[in-house]
């Protein structure tokens, strides 16, 4: 080991992230999104490769060459059920984890970089899976990226030059899937695991928050130690892996029981062909994007639509600013926020339902109704976290050792 410390600081390195990393010991379940993430982040890597091993990424052979590795290659539909299962996972568990950034106002001050990585990280994510998903070149794979890209078509003077330079002809085809097979294989995951790098030095920079949003740094012992800190190994590490085993066994019994979830983790439209003069009937994208295209589709006027859906998925990044409350976690605040914030997740849901139901007749009123709670929430913030009124946070965190 000396041999390696004196040439490479391994040591040093193992200590700083790991060993002496001091995190809170009250944290609780949500808490382990974080490394979960991580977990299927080197799934979707792994058997990334092996896909892309006997994939071809042409339109004349795409669709054939996956079922190719469903039927022949050796393990091939392990890997791909559990690359498409990975990729649906990978935002449950995206979703859950900014959540409890939101239960416990993680990204507040000194927090708010972790915050803004982390939101890079998930438009990322979002590229990715959409460029994964035109791979197949199945009917949704094609119809679905269809109606994407021809939005930005909705936008004045240059939309068309940017459509055309989104799909490099004039048309969805195999220019495209080549060029989203380069981004989705080596760019996008180029970019994420640097974010992730990031995202980790950070966090690491400042320490965690935890579910009392109290500075666990402003109270040391003599040893320097937080007073309210444990080492993140061997003391989070060892919960880690029980959060780790128990995913793992959900995950497995999705991927062999029911890697299509009934059609929203692989929808049943895109077991077809892609056919360029045949439009399915309904065009959802992946249940992970329909709150956004719920809201597309709530507004009658397309640029409009187009704007909104946009704003809805930036707006979070700007919660730093928007959120004036003293107080960083939940548990402190008064009842307003835990109103919005119940009605935020309540309409989050319910537009992810809307965007998979046809836009007609109720459907579409309930998605403006919901499109509005979901704005609210952000727009108004700075005024009722203002005068929300909070309770006294104690000097250090809450926990009872069972
Ligand atoms: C590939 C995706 C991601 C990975 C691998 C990842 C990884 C992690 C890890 C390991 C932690 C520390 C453990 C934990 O607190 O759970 C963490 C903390 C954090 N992440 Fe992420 N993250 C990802 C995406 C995101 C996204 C999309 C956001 C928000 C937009 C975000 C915001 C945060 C915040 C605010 C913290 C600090 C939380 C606290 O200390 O209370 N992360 N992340």
């Amino acid at each position: 080991m000396k041999w390696i410390d004196d040439r490479f600081p391994f040591t040093k390195l193992m200590k700083e992230h790991v060993t002496e990393y001091y995190a809170s010991k009250n944290f609780n379940i949500w808490y382990v999104f974080g490394v979960l993430a991580m977990v299927v982040l080197v799934i979707q890597l792994l058997t990334g490769i092996f896909l892309t091993m006997n994939y071809k990424p042409a339109a004349a052979d795409a669709f054939a060459s996956v079922e190719y590795i469903m039927r022949d290659v050796e393990f091939g539909w392990l890997i791909r059920y559990m690359h498409s299962t990975g990729a649906s996972f990978f935002f449950i568990i995206v979703y859950l984890h900014m959540f409890r950034a939101m239960l416990y106002g993680s990204y507040k001050k000194p927090r708010e970089l972790i915050w803004i990585i982390g939101m890079l990280i998930f438009f990322v994510l979002m590229a990715e899976a959409f460029a994964g998903y035109l791979l197949p070149w199945g009917q949704m794979s094609y119809w679905g990226a269809q109606v994407i890209i021809s939005l930005f078509g909705a936008i004045p003077v240059v939309g068309d030059s940017i459509v055309e330079l989104i799909r490099g002809d004039y048309s969805i085809s195999d220019i495209t899937l080549n060029r989203f097979f380069a981004l989705h294989v080596i760019a996008l995951p180029l970019a994420l695991i640097g974010l992730v790098v990031v995202h980790i030095m950070a966090l690491h920079e400042v320490g965690s928050n935890n579910p009392d949003g109290i500075e666990i740094k402003e109270r040391k012992g003599p040893d320097g130690v937080p007073l309210d800190g444990v080492a993140f190994h061997p003391y989070h590490t060892s919960k880690d892996l029980v959060a780790i085993i128990v995913f793992l066994m959900i995950f497995s019994f999705v991927v062999f029981f029911a890697p299509d979830m009934g059609g929203y983790f692989l929808e049943h439209a895109n077991f077809e062909p892609a056919n360029t003069m045949a439009t399915p009937e309904h065009i959802a994208p992946v249940w992970y994007f329909t709150p956004f295209y719920a809201i597309l589709r709530a507004v009658p006027n397309k640029l409009w639509g187009a704007i909104l859906m946009g704003a809805a998925v930036l707006l979070p990044m700007f919660l730093p600013w928007l959120d004036r409350s003293r107080v960083k976690s939940i548990r402190y605040r008064g009842w307003i926020y835990r109103v919005a914030l119940t009605l935020f997740a309540i309409s989050f849901v319910m537009l992810g339902w809307l965007g998979l139901k046809p836009a007609e007749d109720v459907y579409v009123v309930m998605a403006r109704v919901f499109s509005v709670i979901y704005f609210g929430f952000f727009l108004l913030m700075p005024y009722y976290s203002t005068i929300d009124k909070t309770k006294p946070v104690p000097d250090r965190v809450v926990y009872h050792a069972k």
